[in-house]
């Protein structure tokens, strides 16, 4: 069973203490979290993945004349892989960099991927990259194109995500560059849906949070005893994930407890939606200028390619 590093625990615990308790949404992900955002995936409440994938149906020609071929691709949250493989075909990297804070699940979607694509060199990172991000020597320096789809950049406030940028920025060449994917603000009740779906898929994946902290910290989170709520806060512009305590109790775990009032939440993720030109200006900020924007007939979703300068 795995066991969190000093440096989880810390932040665990931290969050778990604070007045308004929080978990960082990278917990989301083990081996079953990573499963249950595939199923998310598949919902017909869930449009981020579709639309994003057919931005990549319809520009992929354009997207890969923008990109170049024979990158070092890095792709951040790699997950299934699904989204690099559809476009390895037209992208052809040098070498494909998978990184991932789910690394038993990364491991199993790079064996099978390596079967599909022998003549690509493939590495499996498995890492957090929110805090500090640095690549290892095994990773070719030229050509680096971060390749950072779903919206994850969401889960940082603007802020973080400027840092976020920065590091990557700090992490390539002048020949470098980013094909990032971005949620579009769009219509609350399409937002609220989205991450609150009729079949409780999300509702699932979100609790799982308590599952694997009582897996890492050795807590006892009864997860009957906890309900999940996801709604799109316009003021923040952002989606918001909490778990409410559906009765009072008392949560005890490696190094600490707590008691939680019926009602009281803990906040699990963000998700923030971007207008187009704060996103630009975002990437621009950050010393990547923006080449080319692709998005749907609806404006929902944007693809960008950045180039670092
Ligand atoms: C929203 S999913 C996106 C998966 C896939 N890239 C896609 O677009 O469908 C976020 C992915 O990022 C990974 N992830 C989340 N936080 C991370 C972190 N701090 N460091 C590394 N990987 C992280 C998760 O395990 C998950 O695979």
């Amino acid at each position: 069973m795995p066991v969190a590093n000093a440096h989880e625990a810390e932040e665990l615990h931290a969050g778990l203490l604070a007045r308004h308790a929080w978990i960082s949404p990278k917990f989301l992900y083990d081996a079953l979290g990573s499963r249950l955002f595939e199923a998310i995936c598949e919902l017909p409440e869930y449009y981020p993945t579709r639309t994003e994938a057919s931005i990549f149906e319809h520009h992929g020609a354009e997207i890969a004349r923008a990109a170049g071929s024979d990158a070092t691709l890095v792709d951040l949250g790699a997950g299934n892989c699904a989204k690099a493989a559809s476009l390895f075909p037209l992208l052809q990297p040098a070498q494909y960099v998978a990184v991932d804070i789910s690394a038993e699940f990364l491991c199993v979607a790079l064996a099978s991927l390596r079967q599909r694509f022998p003549d690509i060199a493939m590495e499996g990172l498995g890492m957090d990259f929110s805090t500090r991000f640095e690549l290892p020597p095994l990773v070719r320096a030229e050509r680096r194109l971060f390749f950072y789809p779903g919206s994850s950049i969401g889960n940082f406030t603007p802020d973080e995500a400027h840092g976020f940028l920065r590091r990557l920025r700090a992490q390539c060449g002048r020949d470098g560059g980013l094909l990032i994917g971005i949620d579009l603000a769009k219509d609350k009740a399409v937002l609220d849906a989205a991450y609150d779906d009729a079949l409780g898929v999300t509702a699932a994946f979100d609790l799982n949070i308590l599952r694997h902290v009582n897996e890492l910290l050795d807590a006892d989170f009864d997860i009957r005893q906890w309900r999940h709520h996801g709604f799109y806060n316009p003021e923040l512009g952002r989606v918001e994930m909490h778990l409410e305590a559906r009765s009072a109790q008392h949560v005890r775990w490696r190094g600490g407890e707590r008691r939680f009032e019926a009602g009281e939440h803990i906040h699990t993720e963000n998700s923030y939606k971007y207008q187009q030109a704060d996103a630009i200006d975002l990437l621009e900020r950050s010393g990547f200028e923006a080449t080319h924007l692709w998005t749907d007939p609806q404006r929902w979703f944007a693809v960008i390619h950045a180039q670092a300068v």
